[in-house]
């Protein structure tokens, strides 16, 4: 079905490409033929991905860059236009995210979250969208978002990242009309819990909870990186290009399980939670 050749004319700038799910479809996508250019906060991860695909005669390269800066997105952007020739294609994939009770959230907690993922979305989307309707190039852009990212859905203990990803959903769907005269395909994926050192980190509150959440999910799992990095080079491929404006869900049907996948944190006792903002408190 994934022919080895199925991206080679694609050249992907990719958010957040040098650790978890991001960097699993970077590899993913370079072995299918594309060339990519990643970006991130941190040097070491978006090196150590480029080395990786590197060494198995992919084409990769990175620069540094917060997507919440404009500005900074735009000088990536000119980068990585400079380093393939053009980019045809957008992943936007950066995430900030963390479980916290709302009411003890500060604003800036909240500007934090919804300015990696809402804006750093818009701020990407903006910078290539101009070049490629002032050269009339046909392009790509695919969103990760979440599953609890459904207007009708969110999720308590995530609202932050519930607003952010609801917002680029709505991107998603708007800029799937407006752009389709520009021959820009829009889409989104909607993932369920796919274990990464960054999520894990910050919204597993103990093992209990990871167990819980497993226990819980119809097919008693979560899911794998090449599940998702597939569906992503499908969409991404000239096999989708009928698919535009819509957001594919690949969780193994857990949302329709009980939808809101942090719901289920109003479980946590009021001493877990101590526990849980307390170790912070004692870290900054
Ligand atoms: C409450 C918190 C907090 C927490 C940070 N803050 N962590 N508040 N609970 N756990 C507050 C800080 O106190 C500060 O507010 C403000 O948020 C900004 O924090 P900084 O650390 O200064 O921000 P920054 O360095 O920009 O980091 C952004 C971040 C961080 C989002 C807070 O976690 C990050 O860099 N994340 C990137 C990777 C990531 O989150 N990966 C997971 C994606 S997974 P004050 O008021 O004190 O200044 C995902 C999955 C969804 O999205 C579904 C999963 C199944
Ligand atoms: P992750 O490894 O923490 O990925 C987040 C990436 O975003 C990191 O590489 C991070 O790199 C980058 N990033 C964060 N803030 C940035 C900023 N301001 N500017 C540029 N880059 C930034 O977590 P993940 O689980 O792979 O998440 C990847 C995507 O999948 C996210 O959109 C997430 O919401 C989505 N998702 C994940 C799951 C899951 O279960 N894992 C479920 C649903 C949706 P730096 O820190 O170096 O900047």
């Amino acid at each position: 079905m994934f022919q080895r050749d199925l991206l080679k004319d694609r050249a992907i700038f990719l958010t957040g490409g040098g650790t978890g799910l991001g960097r699993s479809m970077a590899l993913r996508f370079a072995e299918l033929g594309a060339r990519l250019f990643l970006i991130g906060r941190r040097e070491d991860p978006l090196r150590e991905t480029c080395e990786e695909i590197l060494r198995f005669g992919g084409a990769a390269a990175y620069a540094t860059c917060d997507v919440r800066d404009y500005h900074a997105v735009e000088a990536a952007a000119a980068k990585a236009d400079q380093q393939f020739g053009e980019i045809n294609t957008l992943v936007n994939n950066a995430a900030g995210n963390f479980i916290a009770r709302t009411e003890k959230l500060s604003a800036n907690a909240f500007n934090a979250v919804v300015g990696i993922v809402l804006n750093g979305s818009f701020h990407c989307t903006q910078a290539f969208a101009k070049r490629w309707i002032s050269r009339k190039l046909g392009a790509n852009v695919l969103n990760i978002v979440t599953t609890y990212a459904a207007a009708n859905c969110g999720s308590g203990f995530v609202v932050p990242s519930a607003c952010a990803k609801a917002g680029v959903l709505a991107m998603t769907t708007s800029l799937a009309v407006e752009w389709a005269k520009y021959d820009i395909r829009i889409n989104a994926i909607a993932p369920g819990p796919f274990p990464t050192e960054g999520a894990w980190s910050r919204l597993m509150p103990s093992k209990q909870f990871e167990e819980h959440s497993k226990e819980k999910h119809p097919m008693k799992r979560f899911g794998r990186h090449e599940e998702l990095a597939n569906l992503a080079a499908f969409l991404l491929s000239d096999m989708a290009e009928y698919i535009n404006g819509e957001c594919v869900v690949i969780d193994g049907a857990q949302w329709l399980r009980g939808a809101g996948e942090f719901n289920d944190l109003l479980l946590l006792p009021e001493s877990t939670w101590e526990t849980v903002e307390g170790a912070r408190e004692k870290k900054s």
